[in-house]
């Protein structure tokens, strides 16, 4: 069987070159995103006036046969077709005959593949969205379960001071809404159209780029054909804010795994999201946010492998290109494959409260508090206070003793000659107290915590609707183009079947 390109060839190509460049594997999953692209590729040549209204319904005659296929799971690709498209253009050709010869007019492998990566990514991009706006719900109704829950925050992992469980949550709600933007960002980027580069420097051919940008629901044309075919940067752009969203995630795995000792014994994993060991009968390992936490650096792995590919190649297509998708496809799995895990694992944490509130009030974590009191009720300077409760801590540890001992404290805070009462310290140090009188925009306090929860609520409907409204301008794309195709086919004239839609204008270019 001869190559498409085969025409100056004498020789097959080498099964072992063959083995070693074929991508049909990886490009089996772009198969309907390329024949959504020729399907608008052909309509623009028949609206262009660049093939005849009869070629035009045979190749899409036979590309709707082929999308059917395709949809049905029976469209089988080809390892000695090398690629996805040039199996589609084969079938196409077998199909409807020389018609098919005429849907490459005016078009490269070099626009046709990196549209259909683009088109496959932004569905990608999509998905992740919505697995990470669910992780996202979870987190904000923990934490307002969680607004009255005390523990204890930590500063080098040390006790630091009291907060509520709720306060936790809620900054990885904001985190993550940093992780959400970029992905919004990331698909900005990644949904603008090459098609029409050719191979990289335009065409001859009078074609129209803004009707495969509204057929591909593209958003604006990618303006430069040398840019459009050389460029990869939307994809390290996707893979670096998916590296960032898992390290985030892995913090969260880390804090469950150390919290979820007999040490700390704060929260208790669900046994559904834990594992047990082959020999150690009393085994219950946090495996599931171990493993996110490990995966974390498959992650970091595949922006390496992108951008280290990306370094260097000149302009124009370079071959090294077609290692593009296996880092987004995977890297795409990984994200929402651990965006589900980290919601499981916290739908079904369990939290002791009665652990938590014990280990807010125990070790000086309302030291701070204290010193911040005396500024306030004696009027001294802050580091003056800091200084005075550092040697209170002192003695109480020299006595075995902490500020739950508000008897001893108060006695030794009169020999650092500050007289208190010991109401007056009970109060305090009372850390449901301390806790709800950080009110500083973003503190711990219950009403800022709740503010943030409805703050974040607002935000992500906000962002699950602009999700919501690009699925559906991606679907009506979608449908547009199989409703032109299919009035071409039953015999309609390509500029009548554009109707009542038209071309869109003026041309948005980015
Ligand atoms: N399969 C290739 C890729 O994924 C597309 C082919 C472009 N090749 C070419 N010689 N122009 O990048």
């Amino acid at each position: 069987m001869k190559n498409l390109w085969g025409g100056r060839f004498r020789e097959p190509m080498d099964p072992t070159a063959l083995a070693y460049s074929e991508t049909i594997a990886v490009d089996s999953e772009m198969l309907l995103d390329d024949v959504w692209g020729s399907e608008a590729h052909a309509i623009m040549l028949g609206a262009c006036r660049i093939v005849t209204g009869d070629d035009l319904r045979q190749i899409l005659t036979g590309l709707l046969d082929i999308e059917r296929e395709a949809r049905e799971g029976r469209f089988v690709l080809n390892v000695e077709d090398e690629d996805v498209h040039m199996n589609v253009e084969r079938h196409l050709t077998g199909r409807v005959g020389a018609a098919g010869g005429r849907l490459h007019t005016a078009r490269s492998r070099n626009d046709q593949v990196i549209t259909d990566t683009r088109v496959h990514t932004r569905g990608l991009i999509m998905d992740i969205e919505a697995e990470l706006i669910e992780l996202q719900k979870v987190l904000l109704a923990f934490a307002e379960r969680h607004v009255d829950t005390i523990t204890v925050g930590y500063t080098h992992t040390q006790h630091a001071q009291p907060i509520s469980l709720g306060f936790w949550a809620t900054a990885y709600v904001q985190m993550l809404m940093r992780d959400l933007t970029r992905l919004v960002q990331a698909y900005e980027v990644t949904n603008v159209n090459p098609l029409g580069a050719g191979a990289m420097s335009g065409t001859a051919f009078p074609i129209d780029r803004r009707i495969t940008t509204a057929l591909l629901g593209f958003d604006a044309v990618q303006e430069h054909g040398l840019d459009a075919v050389s460029s990869r940067d939307f994809a390290a752009q996707l893979l670096g804010a998916l590296a960032i969203l898992m390290s985030n995630l892995s913090k969260i795995a880390e804090e469950l795994v150390y919290w979820s000792t007999y040490e700390y014994g704060t929260v208790q994993m669900s046994d559904a999201f834990s594992m047990g060991s082959s020999i150690m009968p009393q085994k219950k390992n946090p495996c599931i946010a171990e493993l996110l936490r490990g995966r974390t650096g498959r992650a970091y792995g595949l922006l390496m492998e992108l951008l280290t590919n990306l370094k260097g190649t000149p302009t124009g297509y370079n071959r090294d290109l077609q290692e593009d998708k296996p880092p987004i496809w995977q890297g795409a799995r990984l994200a929402i494959s651990s965006l589900g895990a980290a919601r499981g694992m916290l739908q079904t944490l369990r939290v002791d409260e009665a652990r938590m509130r014990q280990l807010a009030g125990a070790n000086f974590a309302t030291a701070t508090e204290l010193a911040d009191h005396l500024v306030r009720a004696r009027d001294l300077p802050f580091r003056e206070c800091h200084r005075i409760v550092g040697r209170l801590v002192s003695e109480l540890i020299a006595a075995g003793s902490s500020l739950e001992d508000v008897a001893r404290a108060r006695v030794l805070l009169g020999d650092l000659g500050v007289d208190v009462s010991e109401d007056e310290l009970r109060d305090v140090l009372a850390v449901e107290r301390v806790v709800d009188s950080h009110r500083s925009t973003g503190g711990t306090a219950r009403e800022e915590v709740t503010r943030m929860v409805v703050a974040g609520r607002a935000r992500l409907d906000a962002h699950e609707q602009g999700l919501v409204a690009r699925r559906e301008s991606v679907r009506a794309a979608r449908a547009r183009t199989s409703r032109v195709a299919e009035a071409v086919v039953a015999g309609r004239p390509v500029h009548e079947a554009l109707e009542p839609d038209g071309v869109p204008s003026p041309e948005v270019v980015r």
